[in-house]
């Protein structure tokens, strides 16, 4: 019986390895063609929440080139908000776009701010 039993074992465990696939992101040029052309319009070219529409939206998008908006936030985190929107916003959810899409804008967000570089316009 003991064989059985530590079969079981193994195959729950292998079921826990195989887990959920690493998302994998569309690349950063790909990321800034989709943020040109879903999400400027409000959050701004540069990503300064100046974009066209900022005058009409009741909550105003951040500003993401200042660091500090960030500091609390996982790159988790943004795939979920970007996925789901902002109730009470007019930050739509994302349906329409896929893991690696969000994956790539959250990556693409995070990083206007000065990932690695620290670039400040
Ligand atoms: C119709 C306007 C609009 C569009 C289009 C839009 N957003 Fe937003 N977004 C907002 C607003 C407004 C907020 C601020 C919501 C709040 O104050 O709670 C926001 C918030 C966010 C935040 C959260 C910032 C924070 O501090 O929590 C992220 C990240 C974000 N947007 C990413 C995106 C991405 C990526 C896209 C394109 C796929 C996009 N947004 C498209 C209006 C928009």
């Amino acid at each position: 019986m003991r064989w059985l039993t530590r079969g079981i074992l193994l195959l729950a465990f292998s079921a826990c390895d195989a887990g959920e696939p690493a998302v994998v992101a569309v690349s950063p040029a790909a990321a800034r063609a989709l943020y040109v052309e879903s999400c400027a319009i409000c959050h701004g070219d540069r990503g300064d929440g100046q974009g066209p529409r900022r005058r009409s939206l009741f909550r105003k998008p951040p500003d993401f080139t200042r660091q500090a908006w960030r500091q609390d936030k996982s790159l988790e985190e943004l795939r979920s908000l970007i996925r789901e929107g902002r109730p009470g916003s007019d930050m739509p959810a994302w349906k329409s776009l896929d893991d690696a899409e969000i994956a790539g804008l959250a990556v693409y967000v995070y990083e206007i701010g000065g990932g690695a570089g620290g670039r400040s316009e």
